[in-house]
């Protein structure tokens, strides 16, 4: 084991999984949440939420008391090294970042820090928009602690950029590791912890730190908004734009990574940043157009899977049996803030269709979350017995997996409408009988 221990806060994905992968690299950790049940289920090795391959590592970290659960702050700050805030930042209705989380920890973390003689390093990793660290974070820290940064204790800021469904991957093998530092000495703690991480490592202010977080999350996001336009345009000319982005991610200067068209894009991150970082801009007096197109155009993406389905329909929804399999916001994950399956839904029952819904994880969070009438299937297969028309919302495999014998064979009438290009080989499923429609595809 190695010496220096680590402390987290908050059991969210964030904290949970980097701490594992601290744990794996052979450090002592402890991860705190203020919610007791987790702290309890955590003990038994049971994650709060689902993520692939997550489980079975954290449960050998466990056994190997590498990693630990607390409600104890202010324990956790005495006992260990180094502490990573690791709290939400859940989005106001303005578009703003919530604060008061980083706000009550930050407050729990000076106050230890008030009697630990130890020099001490304290690491944002939350996404928070530039400043916060230096402006909300360290003024909490020095006044509840009564001492000095850059003195008694270190401040750095090392933003995550764990994508759902692969964080295990991403926690273990990053693509590159940021660390924003308030001085040589705090960075150094980071250097340390991340020595064996085999990856290029950016050392830069705290607030080029935070605003790197956010500049990645809106690119890729308007990335993903581009090739949606694209592909409304493509339909048009009946051109597959699965074929144009192939052709134009060959450049290496572009990438073909995070040009796949759909529905738009969900999740707890994309959406929720790039409206704090547009209201954050609106709050220095900068405008941000590019990002205000691509907010407007993930809210009217969706609803091309609608216009679609109608199309398919003859004009009318009033009355059509419609599965809708992909609830969460992408595959591997229970997830389903700002899922797309949400505005589908509403538009769906708005036009009077009934709604059979499926996910493989997500269906307990949806029903959760959500109130609009929609009857939940078992499996994909049953969603679409006696169906008029498939709506594919999120690509999992279990969906990928159907083939153009389960349409024709449990459907009313098979017609599939495809807001993720699931299928390697959409024109194979429609020489097959299936009437295929989808965002991006030839459908004219
Ligand atoms: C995203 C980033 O990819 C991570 O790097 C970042 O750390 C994370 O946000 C965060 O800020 O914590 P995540 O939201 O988990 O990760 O998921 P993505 O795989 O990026 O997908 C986001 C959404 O975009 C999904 O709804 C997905 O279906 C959609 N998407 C993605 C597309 O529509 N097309 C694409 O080509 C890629």
């Amino acid at each position: 084991m190695k010496e220096l221990k680590i402390s987290l806060m908050g059991m969210g994905y964030v904290g949970l999984i980097t701490g594992m992968a601290f744990a794996k690299h052979d450090f002592k950790v402890v991860v705190t949440d203020a919610i007791s049940s987790k702290v309890e289920k955590l003990a038994s090795g049971i994650p709060p939420f689902y993520e692939k391959n997550f489980e079975e590592n954290l449960k050998d970290v466990i056994e190997r008391g590498l990693l630990t659960g607390s409600t104890d702050n202010a324990a956790a700050v005495h006992d260990t090294d180094v502490t990573f805030i690791c709290v939400g930042t859940p989005s106001r209705p303005d578009g703003s970042i919530d604060l008061s989380y980083i706000e009550a920890v930050a407050k729990d973390i000076g106050t230890a820090l008030k009697d630990k003689k130890k020099y001490h390093v304290v690491v944002t990793k939350s996404t928070i928009v530039p400043m916060t660290t230096e402006k909300v974070i360290l003024p909490i820290l020095e006044e509840h602690s009564g001492k000095k940064v850059g003195e008694d204790f270190g401040l750095c800021m090392n933003p995550e950029f764990l994508r759902e469904g692969a964080a295990v991957h991403d926690a273990l093998k990053p693509d590159r590791i940021v660390i924003g530092q308030w001085d040589k000495k705090s960075g150094d703690a980071l250097i340390k912890i991340y020595d064996d991480f085999n990856c290029p490592k950016l050392r830069v202010s705290i607030r080029t730190a935070e605003m790197i977080k956010y500049t990645a999350n809106s690119f890729l996001a308007t990335k993903i908004t581009f090739a949606n336009e694209m592909a409304n345009l493509c339909e048009r000319y009946n051109i597959d734009v699965y074929d144009v982005m192939k052709g134009v991610g060959l450049d290496f200067r572009i990438s073909e990574q995070f040009l796949r068209a759909g529905a738009g894009f969900g999740g707890s991150c994309f959406p929720k940043d790039v409206h704090a970082l547009v209201s954050s801009a609106k709050s220095v007096g900068v405008q941000t157009q590019l990002l205000d197109a691509v907010l407007a155009v993930n809210e009217t993406q969706p609803l091309r899977l609608v216009e679609l389905a109608k199309q398919a329909a003859g004009g009318v929804l009033k009355g059509k049996e419609v599965a809708l399999l992909g609830l969460a916001f992408k595959p591997d994950t229970d997830d389903i803030r700002e899922t797309r399956a949400v505005p589908i839904l509403n538009a769906l029952v708005e036009q009077g269709a009934k709604v059979r819904g499926y996910d493989p994880e997500a269906m307990e969070n949806f029903k959760a979350a959500v109130d609009k009438p929609m009857v939940y299937a078992k499996s994909a297969k049953e969603a679409l017995e006696g169906a008029d028309i498939c709506i594919i919302q999120t690509e999992w495999n279990e969906i990928k997996e159907l083939t153009a014998e389960d349409f024709k064979s449990l459907m009313k009438t098979p017609v599939v409408v495809d807001g993720r290009r699931t299928f390697d080989d959409p024109q194979g499923i429609i020489d097959a009988g299936v009437k295929y429609l989808g965002i991006g595809w030839k459908n004219e």
